[in-house]
């Protein structure tokens, strides 16, 4: 009979399996986050819609689209957050932290809600891991962002990745980029789809993040339909904007750390402003970004907070386990455990002893009062490297018998000694 009740379309469960491998790369990244001095950051999951409205851009699809708006009993307005960097921002204003100190490092993780269709590597709920630097608009913060990010991924075993890189200006830059891209794709306006043929006159540069394969060869040129390439944004850089993406890569070259120049990288969201980037994976098909970020210097100013720079980056963990479990790889060797066995006489002794011994090891015990050869079934099936078997008569004498599963080998040993016989079993 199918169950009554499923997980809403575009969520999941994660069952502790699965967990292990998402603890691994959370574990990792906390190593990675707390050598680079970020301080972590919890906000709220859902915000006033409005404070996403005016961040990631009326026009942007997480908004037009995907986002899960709300009204709550009191009539406000709220929506599950789509990303956390508006959520950071807000909270950096609420707290004067601007007045505390001139520069911050924060990071978060957390479940993110977009109302997408649902695919391989895309969710309704899913969940990222970010940092943000606020406070400085130095190129040197953009190249300790991407540093970061790389190392990131590096932790978790990704040593191979091109970060795609480019430049998408001040809103001026934009503005003219923009102009230029609607007189180039003026010519094949007709075979555009409904979306593209719309951002034409709303916003084109997101025709440039189109999946669609028709459009995809219009764009690179393979259509034959435009004799001109496509423009490119960083031709269209103010003299500021054009230093500091020089000074980015050159901190990047400095680094030693690769990426490719990207000219169609314009990112979903709108508070972006000079320097963008992005890593994918081909390996999970059409959603294949496995992590984006950029600066956006004005966001805190349409927060109403006085002009803030900020740079940082997301990661959707989601994508990075699916990469990692398609490897075979993140999943740490289970914790060798020790199982015991009581007989009816014993067995509250045992959940005693199990209690105890728990402090230090891990410990499965029996908990339905079962025989002895049911419980000797279970240890073999548990996985367990040790068996502590408690013996009526040896438990009187103050003993247990010692087992390793692994070779059958058994002695008696007291009950006193039974924590340092354990910890040499385990090679502690
Ligand atoms: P984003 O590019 O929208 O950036 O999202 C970052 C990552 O979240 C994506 O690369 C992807 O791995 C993951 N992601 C997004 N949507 C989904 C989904 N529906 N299902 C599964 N994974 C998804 C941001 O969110 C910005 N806040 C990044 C940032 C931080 N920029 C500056 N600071």
């Amino acid at each position: 009979m199918a169950p009554k009740h499923q997980a809403p379309r575009g969520t999941r469960d994660l069952l502790p399996e699965e967990l292990q491998r998402w603890q691994w790369i959370e574990s990792r990244a906390r190593g990675v986050l707390a050598r680079y001095g970020y301080g972590e950051i919890r906000t709220p999951m859902f915000e006033d819609y409005e404070l996403f409205a005016r961040t990631s851009g009326e026009s942007s699809d997480v908004v037009q689209k995907e986002m899960y708006r709300f009204k709550d009993l009191g009539d406000r307005d709220l929506a599950l957050r789509p990303e956390n960097t508006a959520g950071v921002c807000r909270a950096y204003l609420e707290h004067g932290l601007g007045g505390r100190a001139r520069i911050h490092r924060l990071w978060y993780m957390g479940p993110m809600f977009r109302y997408g269709r649902p695919q391989k590597g895309r969710y309704r709920q899913f969940a990222q891991i970010g940092a943000e630097i606020i406070g400085t608009p130095a190129p040197g913060a953009d190249v300790e962002m991407i540093a970061l990010f790389v190392d990131l991924f590096a932790a978790w075993g990704f040593g191979d990745l091109a970060v795609l890189l480019n430049s998408v200006g001040t809103p001026a830059t934009r503005r003219d980029y923009a102009a230029a891209l609607r007189h180039w794709l003026e010519p094949v306006k007709e075979k555009l789809g409904a979306d593209s043929r719309q951002r034409l006159e709303t916003n084109p540069l997101r025709i440039l993040d189109t999946k669609n394969p028709d459009e995809l060869a219009i764009l690179s040129g393979a259509s034959g339909d435009l004799t001109t390439p496509m423009p490119h944004m960083l031709d269209f850089l103010d003299a500021d904007s054009r230093a500091h993406w020089d000074a980015v890569r050159q901190g990047l070259d400095a680094l030693g750390i690769g990426y490719e120049v990207d000219h169609g990288l314009v990112r979903g969201l709108d508070y972006y402003s000079r320097t963008a980037f992005e890593v994918h994976d081909r390996s999970l098909g059409a959603q294949s970004a496995l992590g984006g970020g950029g600066r956006y210097d004005g966001l805190i100013e349409a927060l109403g907070g006085s002009p803030t720079p900020g740079v940082g980056f997301s990661i959707g963990l989601d994508r990075v386990a699916l990469v990692l479990e398609q490897r075979g790889e993140g999943v740490p060797a289970p914790e060798p455990s020790v199982f015991i066995a009581a007989m009816d006489s014993t067995r509250d002794a045992a959940a005693a002893l199990a209690r105890e011994l728990r402090r230090e090891f891990t410990v499965e015990l029996d908990v339905e009062a079962r025989g002895f050869g049911a419980q000797m079934k279970a240890a073999g099936k548990s996985g367990a490297r040790l068996l502590v078997i408690l013996g009526e008569e040896e438990w009187t004498r103050g003993e247990v018998a010692l087992k390793q599963l692994t070779t059958g080998e058994q002695r008696l040993v007291t009950r006193d000694a039974l924590a340092a016989e354990l910890r040499g079993a385990l090679g502690r």
